[in-house]
């Protein structure tokens, strides 16, 4: 083969024009398939999903169309429909009772939570699938923070001794992944020898490592009513500032270094630099978060007929492989997935 020529990249090595024609591996789906650079496949996908009390009970989600909060019955039913279309993975989130709530979350290490009795009854009926819970203080805490608040400040370490009780509570349910999404410092090294020392080896962490204070959350805070809670005050004392970008590099070596198994990028679409970076400095498996105001907006999108909502969806997950994520959390996993298997 011709070396490349002085002045190029090696990548665009290879003849003029009309040498090389590049549309020559274009021209017919057969080509295209077999030059493919990323595949799209079920197993790619994590599917979020909220969680209510009661039974037979389906509330729409005003902020997120065709997403609903699901009693635990209908939550079975509708991870054993993401099992049967090859979803590895559903992603808990519990909408708690208002009155549960309280400034210090304690709900968040009851083990018999709403999400507890959630794991509980999926590791039961739907074995086959992996569960990953969330460990933030956001669902259960009065003022909506993350973390414990004392003088008006989200305190770290206070916090972490905390969290550290919830992801063990969840593992103690059965929780297969405790995901920390709630960006105080230390917390994965701390959970990680609190699961070791209370015989949780085999209980992952994937962890929530660059989650920017972003906007795009809106419908998720309102699908958990985090947001009334949450009123005017925002994150940005613990969440990232989506102005930077080696931070995140930064965040996701420290978590790795302290025992993270998997990490995430959060959220999804705006941030595919990150995830790029990310999958380049680490060989950690990296997934990516296509969060609520991402799908919102593309399923608003859709509906408004600016485009076709499957291929919207199909083009963004690819985009997030592309990146180097090895995997993506959407809501829109069951209808994407379905699409892949040939399943109606
Ligand atoms: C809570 C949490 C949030 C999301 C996942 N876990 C919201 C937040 O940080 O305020 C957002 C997910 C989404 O928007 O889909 N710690």
């Amino acid at each position: 083969m011709k070396p490349p020529e002085m002045g190029l990249p090696p990548s665009t090595a290879g003849a003029r024009f009309p040498a090389t024609r590049m549309r020559r591996t274009r021209q017919s789906p057969w080509i295209r398939g077999l030059v493919r650079e990323h595949q799209l496949h079920p197993s790619d996908l994590v599917l979020p999903l909220f969680v209510i009390e009661g039974t037979n009970k389906r509330e729409a989600i005003d902020s997120l169309p065709d997403v609903s909060r699901l009693s635990i019955d209908l939550l079975v039913e509708t991870a054993q429909q993401a099992a049967k279309l090859g979803i590895p993975a559903v992603a808990l989130f519990p909408a708690v009772d208002p009155k549960l709530k309280t400034p210090d979350g304690r709900e968040a290490w009851n083990p018999e939570s709403l999400v507890c009795r959630a794991v509980q009854a999926l590791k039961t009926e739907v074995p086959g699938i992996g569960v990953i819970c969330d460990v933030a203080l956001d669902p259960y805490t009065d003022h909506g923070h993350d973390g414990l608040v004392q003088d008006g400040q989200v305190v770290n370490d206070e916090t972490v001794a905390v969290l550290v009780r919830q992801a063990l509570t969840l593992a103690a349910a059965g929780c297969d992944v405790v995901a920390p999404s709630d960006m105080m410092d230390g917390r994965i090294g701390a959970i990680r020898s609190a699961l070791e020392k209370d015989g949780f080896a085999n209980t992952m962490i994937l962890s929530y490592a660059a989650k920017y204070a972003s906007t795009f959350y809106g419908p998720f805070r309102d699908a958990v009513s985090s947001a009334s809670a949450l009123g005017t005050a925002d994150k940005a004392t613990y969440q990232m500032d989506p102005a930077n970008g080696a931070e995140a590099v930064r965040e996701v070596l420290l978590d790795v270094e302290e025992g993270a198994d998997m990490v995430m990028i959060k959220p999804g679409m705006p941030y595919l630099d990150i995830i790029r970076d990310i999958a380049q400095a680490t060989s950690v498996p990296v997934f990516a978060y296509q969060v609520s105001g991402e799908y919102a907006m593309l399923a608003n999108g859709a509906a408004q007929g600016l485009f076709d909502r499957k291929k919207a969806f199909h083009e963004s997950l690819m985009a997030f492989k592309r990146a180097g994520a090895r995997g993506v959390l959407t809501y829109a996993a069951l209808e994407i997935a379905s699409d892949l298997t040939g399943a109606t």
